[in-house]
């Protein structure tokens, strides 16, 4: 590792190569590339990596409902042969020595270098680079540079667009080989550098039409490529003779274009039309890095590795952002891998949006956009299981159609419901968007609201509320009833609605008349969920001070840690079946601590304390969204040890793969988790009644923290040295900006004012 803005690899880990692969994935929310060898390689040909929003294909697996469906790896568009002298360069041990792959976080690109020598003993120096454009999203671009070392050399380098690319079907980082999967794309036509295919195992599969521009600068000047056919593969290759110490270059572009823009084929041809240059290409490429960085960074002193996983963790969330796109969101793993097939879950508003909502918030605007185009299929799935408003899938693709395996899912972990309903008002307390609620939240505010008071079951007998056979976040407990964590979060949803309703008669009186007839909101619905949010079950323990995860927890066996979790696999992985799961006091995940977290303002330092001591130790963390919320919560108690330990373990969990499986993708939540760790647990941010609060708990090892925050249209930058906080509004917004200190009230609104506490 160089600086704090690079990832670097080095010496070339063999036998675990495409394990790291995802760690040093590039993208702009359109497509995203794992850091692959553009070069073939044995054994592992056509694996590739790339992925496009929206591009899915028929999965393998059975849905519980409709048709299980799968991100698909789509052509390899860096795909590239080198020979030798007549031999291929393979990266091999004791072929390859030098070796180093870098990841420039700052610019967002991508390099690897190595010496090759061949069976002859020659010599050759390779370096590659390449990038995902951030200033075109259709475009990306590679370069090549070769120099024998010790002699001349005849070099013969093929470029091309690989369709004959297939699943990885990777869950774990398992030693090579590994077994290529399915196959999903279809080649329609091939011819002068471009390719279009079709993802031929859906009915209306996607079209990709993909075009390369390839120019190849030798020694004594340009050399001219032929064209190479080969089934399934748009190729250019080049020959020529490279004398001893001389580089031959070759630069790249890549346009990409999907049915899903309009005619693929006809934009492709648009866009090759148009005669870009890598170099021009790559400023505005690095000028559109330097803007988001410019808002989003975070500044550690003292810290260096702390500093460069932080940046990783937040360089990943940016790049695989759709915020072009609202008919898709950001997926599990992004565009990083294939584990849970490309889709959205209910960690994308819990753990993703927050970092957007307070840094660039059109991206969760897009991202609350894809909720409400969906919403029809959450209503249709609602009526299906027999209920009312709209009900969310709890694994959706681009249509929002429930994707889960199994009923397990899909049928009982509802919160999914309320926490898209908190993401929005987080969201619009946040920006003050009431344009946006007035067109989009207040309906799906409206219509959650309604699902929560069908689903509410009044009990006669015990004269209470309830929410009955759910599965809470913490999801070892299969089925229970008035999980904490839903109840309180669907109070909050009916809550919510009920807040959007009186926006809505003052400020838009006429949309409102409209929303409610087109919704059949009868008058006596709100006075209803008021009735049943107010009733609803919180258990708690007797004295009170211990908010129970469900009504059954206290009185399940203890769990034997020793025994179940020996080691760093999860404790399903172990003997112990899942069914046994619901027999023991275990949490797979934070449950009641995400919950405080997220509505600080509920609960006294004591009750936290409380839930703190007690489930922690309960928790196996067999969920990477464990670890974020246990960073927030022993930040904001001031546990300084505990908290920096957990914020490491979010940190660095994809960079030193901690949950054994970065192969299959980075762990999106968990990205977002990093930024909430600092944030929300270091820096203390939450906002509440239009005020934003901020309360400095930094760990021992840092000496300062800066960062921006987006709040309310202004911009804030923030500085935290040990227990001083300065804050300056960089920009204002409509009003001042009122802000919470550590217990002290501050408003700014001249730009360039500041205010120490
Ligand atoms: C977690 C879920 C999460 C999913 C996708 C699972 O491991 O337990 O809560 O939504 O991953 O990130």
């Amino acid at each position: 590792m160089t600086d704090s803005w690079t990832l670097t690899e080095t010496p070339c880990a063999f036998n675990r190569r495409l394990g790291t692969d995802a760690l040093f994935t590039l993208g702009n929310g359109y497509m995203g590339c794992r850091g692959f060898f553009e070069e073939e390689q044995e054994g592992v040909e056509g694996l590739g990596g790339i992925y496009m929003a929206g591009v899915f294909g028929k999965g393998a697996l059975k849905a519980w409902k409709g048709m299980h469906r799968e991100l698909v790896n789509t052509p390899n568009v860096f795909w590239l042969s080198i020979k030798v002298d007549g031999e291929s360069v393979l990266v091999r041990p004791r072929r390859i020595s030098g070796y180093l792959r870098t990841l420039d976080m700052r610019g967002g690109t991508m390099a690897r270098s190595f010496t090759w020598k061949g069976s002859r003993g020659a010599r050759i120096r390779l370096e590659f680079e390449r990038f995902v454009s951030a200033a075109n999203l259709h475009l990306a671009g590679q370069r090549l540079r070769i120099t024998p070392l010790d002699g001349p050399a005849r070099i013969e380098v093929a470029a091309g667009i690989d369709a004959s690319v297939r699943q990885h079907n990777m869950e774990t980082t398992l030693p090579l080989p590994i077994q290529p999967g399915r196959q999903h794309l279809e080649t329609r036509f091939s011819r002068d550098g471009m390719i279009e295919t079709r993802v031929a195992t859906l009915p209306r599969g996607v079209r990709i039409a993909e075009g390369q521009e390839v120019r190849m600068l030798g020694p004594k000047g340009p050399v001219a490529g032929k064209p190479v056919a080969f089934p399934g593969r748009a190729a250019e290759r080049f020959v020529f003779t490279c004398p001893r110490n001389a580089t031959a270059r070759m630069s790249k572009l890549v346009h990409f274009f999907t049915s899903r823009d309009g005619n693929a084929m006809a934009l492709l041809r648009k866009s090759m039309k148009k005669g870009m240059d890598y170099d021009s290409l790559l400023s505005a490429h690095r000028r559109a890095w330097a803007s988001r960085w410019k808002m989003a960074d975070i500044e550690i002193e003292g810290a260096p590795d702390d500093q460069r996983a932080l940046r990783f963790n937040l360089f990943q969330l940016m790049q695989a952002c759709p915020e072009h796109d609202s008919r898709v969101s950001l997926g599990a793993r992004g565009l990083s891998g294939e584990m849970h097939e490309g889709s959205v879950f209910w960690d994308n508003e819990i753990f993703k949006l927050p970092f957007f909502t307070f840094t660039r918030p059109n991206a969760t605007r897009s991202m609350l956009r894809f909720r409400h185009r969906t919403l029809p299929e959450a209503r249709r799935h609602a009526r299906d299981l027999w209920f009312e408003g709209a009900m969310y899938a709890w694994k959706s693709g681009d249509d929002g159609v429930e994707e889960t395996e199994m009923g397990v899912g899909a049928y009982y972990a509802i919160h999914i419901v309320a926490d898209i309903a908190y993401a929005l008002r987080q969201y619009w307390e946040a920006t003050g968007d009431d344009d946006f609620m007035a067109r989009y939240g207040a309906e799906i505010l409206v219509e959650t609201a309604r699902f929560w008071q069908s689903r509410i079951y009044y009990d006669p007998i015990r004269k209470t509320h309830n929410i009955l056979a759910v599965r809470g976040p913490n999801e070892y407990d299969v089925i229970v009833n008035n999980n904490c964590y839903t109840n309180m979060m669907a109070r909050e949803n009916i809550r919510y609605a009920l807040e959007a309703m009186v926006l809505m008669k003052k400020r838009y009186p006429a949309a409102w008349r409209r929303l409610s007839v087109r919704l059949k909101l009868d008058a006596r619905e709100p006075a209803a969920w008021r009735r049943s949010a107010r009733g609803l079950l919180i258990c708690r323990d007797r004295k009170g001070g211990l908010y129970l995860e469900d009504d059954m927890y206290l009185h399940r066996a203890p769990f034997d840690m020793k025994r179940g979790k020996t080691d760093g696999r999860r404790v399903i992985d172990g003997n112990l079946p899942y069914e046994a799961m619901a027999h023991y006091q275990i949490t797979k995940q934070s449950d009641v601590i995400t919950m405080m977290n997220l509505l600080p303002w509920m609960f006294t330092t004591g009750q936290m304390r409380a839930a703190y001591a007690f489930y922690e130790p309960k928790t196996v963390h067999d969920s990477s969204l464990s670890y974020a919320p246990h960073a927030v919560m022993a930040a904001r108690l001031g546990m300084k040890r505990e908290a920096y330990r957990y914020f490491r373990d979010c940190a660095y969990l994809d960079i030193a793969d901690i949950q054994l499986n970065t192969i299959s993708g980075l762990h999106f939540a968990n990205l977002g988790g990093t930024w909430q760790a600092v944030i929300q647990g270091f820096a203390g941010l939450y906002q509440h009644g239009n005020i934003l609060r901020l309360a400095p708990h930094l760990p021992r090892a840092w000496k300062a923290l800066r960062f921006r925050v987006c709040y309310r249209g202004a911009i804030l930058r923030v500085e935290m040295r040990g227990h001083k906080t300065a804050v300056t509004l960089e920009r204002p917004g409509a009003e001042p900006s009122v802000l919470m200190i550590g217990g002290r009230r501050i408003r700014l609104s001249r730009k360039g004012e500041s205010a120490t506490a």
